[in-house]
């Protein structure tokens, strides 16, 4: 821990439950290998006006918001930015002297950990799940400019509303069979613990995939992504995912570089990797 005093800074996560969240750990030692004098606590929270409220009137400088808050929290904050407000979620607060400003970088975790293995430009995806994960992921693929994107969901009404509103294509989860696409992504929570033997996808269909990535991080090696990796695709794990929206939200907090290796250091120790 960074020595505190009188002119550490604070930053936190909120969401309901944190006692499993890795940001704690991943900030903390990110604040401390820059030599900030900061600290990253999380904080659960059932009152989220009174939270925004406390992190107001405590002057805490940034926040990351998870589950359950990241919807309702757009309408409490002074500003919205574009890509938050399109996403329709929230998972970052930065205060600029009392104003806040929601944004959102799990689109970012997200195509910064895909374009470490392939260009997303012109590239055809098929994602499934159509919750709020999903929701970022499709919008930052728009951006990047896919060529093609199809939503699959257990709930096809979901699917479709999401597919909607990114210009997608959509369908059940039993629709995929003739989908042409290189790219898979899978935002479902089907197969985290503790139901790691669960695959959200037939395994007979990924070696039509030249990548497959699994957002779910615990565990790290899905199944969905070890059935990838024998069917010879390449692989993205659901931690870089994490570890990039963090990078991201260090980076708006302090306008600096973040520490990316100390980080996924933080990330794995904590996971127990
Ligand atoms: P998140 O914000 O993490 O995306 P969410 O909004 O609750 O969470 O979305 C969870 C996603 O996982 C949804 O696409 C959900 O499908 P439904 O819309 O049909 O609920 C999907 N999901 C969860 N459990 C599933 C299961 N057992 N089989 C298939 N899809 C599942």
């Amino acid at each position: 821990m960074n020595y505190l005093d009188a002119h550490t800074d604070l930053y936190g996560i909120i969401g309901h439950p944190v006692g499993h969240s890795l940001s704690p750990a991943i900030h903390n030692m990110a604040f401390r290998a820059t030599g900030k004098n900061a600290v990253y606590l999380a904080f659960d929270v059932t009152d989220l006006p009174g939270a925004v409220g406390g992190i107001r009137a405590l002057g805490i400088k940034g926040v990351s918001v998870t589950i359950p808050h990241k919807e309702a929290i757009v309408d409490l904050l002074d500003e919205i930015d574009p890509v938050a407000r399109r996403i329709g979620a929230v998972n970052t607060i930065i205060n600029r002297a009392g104003h806040l400003i929601g944004t959102n970088t799990d689109w970012m975790g997200a195509v910064h950990a895909l374009k470490e293995v392939t260009e997303l430009k012109g590239k055809r995806v098929l994602v499934l799940g159509a919750g709020g994960a999903s929701r970022a992921v499709c919008m930052g693929l728009m951006d990047m400019g896919v060529a093609g994107l199809h939503i699959a969901n257990r709930t096809t009404e979901r699917a479709k509303v999401l597919a909607e509103a990114c210009n997608a294509s959509w369908s059940g989860l039993d629709g995929i069979s003739g989908v042409k696409a290189s790219i898979l992504i899978n935002t479902t929570s089907v197969g985290m613990t503790p139901n790691v033997n669960e695959i959200p996808i037939s395994p007979e269909l990924l070696p039509y995939f030249q990548v497959v990535m699994d957002i779910v991080y615990s565990p790290t090696d899905t199944r969905l992504l070890r059935e990838a990796s024998v069917a010879g695709c390449r692989t993205v794990k659901g931690i870089k995912m994490l570890l990039y929206q963090g990078v991201a939200q260090f980076e708006l907090w302090t306008g600096e570089n973040a520490p990316i290796p100390v980080m996924e250091q933080a990330l794995r120790e904590s996971i127990g990797m």
